[in-house]
């Protein structure tokens, strides 16, 4: 089983932040939030109502979704930021763009197309702040990130952050799931769940999961030990 007796709560405009070792089921979790497939047993509830209850075309256009390795389309970046509206109105404004594209940390300036670049002449990194923009262009009730940051330079990573503090702040409820624990460790504010072995083992901001000296600790000492930028 690969998670068993879970128990989570996300508050709505907070941010929780999940972390845990390699295969301990961070991305098991998203997957069933987003019902790409549903729980043997339990249930998951949005605002105290079973998500199985919804219809899955409403349930998904609540949430938007960066993945781990986030799939763009073969076209523009405007194209593809413009994607994460819905069909029926997907007109974007090109301020509506530069929004997006600031928020999620996308230099613009550098490529000589600007919004008409094809995707495909982007790095990793790049393509994942696309994915970002895309995602927060409509403005979902729930932001699900998972390792958003693990193609970015440290300061990259620390501004994607920020900006998903920001989102959460303006009323959205965002899980995110990152290996990068130097980035929430200023931000006390943070709630973090540390999964293991398909549970939640540890949960609490990021200076009560330091002085407890257990998974938290030891996850976030080997980051520091192999210099920040690291995944463990
Ligand atoms: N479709 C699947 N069918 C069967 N087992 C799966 C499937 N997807 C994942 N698993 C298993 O479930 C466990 C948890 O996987 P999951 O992808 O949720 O881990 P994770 O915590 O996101 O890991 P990582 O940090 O490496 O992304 C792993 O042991 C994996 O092998
Ligand atoms: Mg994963």
């Amino acid at each position: 089983m690969v998670l068993e007796n879970l128990n989570l709560e996300c508050k709505q405009g907070e941010m929780t932040v999940l972390v845990g070792g390699s295969g301990s089921g961070k991305s098991t979790l998203i997957s069933l939030l987003e019902r790409f497939y549903a729980p043997l047993s339990g249930r998951i509830l949005l605002n105290n109502r079973d998500i199985t209850t919804f219809n899955l075309r409403c349930l998904r256009s609540k949430i938007s979704l960066v993945e781990q390795e986030p799939i763009l389309f073969n076209t523009t970046i405007r194209e593809n930021i413009a994607y994460g509206i819905e069909e029926d109105q997907r007109t974007v404004t090109d301020k509506e763009s530069r929004d997006a594209a600031r928020i999620a940390n996308i230099d613009i300036s550098k490529f000589s197309e600007g919004y008409n670049t094809p995707c495909n002449q982007l790095s990793t990194g790049e393509k994942q702040r696309v994915a970002c923009a895309r995602a927060i262009i409509r403005r979902p009730q729930i932001l699900l990130l998972d390792e958003p940051t693990a193609a970015l330079d440290s300061l990259s990573a620390e501004t994607v952050h920020n900006f998903i503090r920001e989102q959460s702040k303006s009323g959205q409820t965002c899980l995110h799931i990152t290996h990068r624990l130097s980035t929430i460790q200023n931000d006390s504010s943070v709630q973090i769940a540390v999964v293991d072995y398909g549970q939640i083992c540890e949960q609490g901001t990021y200076t009560e999961l330091r002085e407890k000296q257990g998974i938290f600790y030891r996850l976030s000492t080997t980051e520091e030990k192999s210099g920040d930028n690291t995944k463990f």
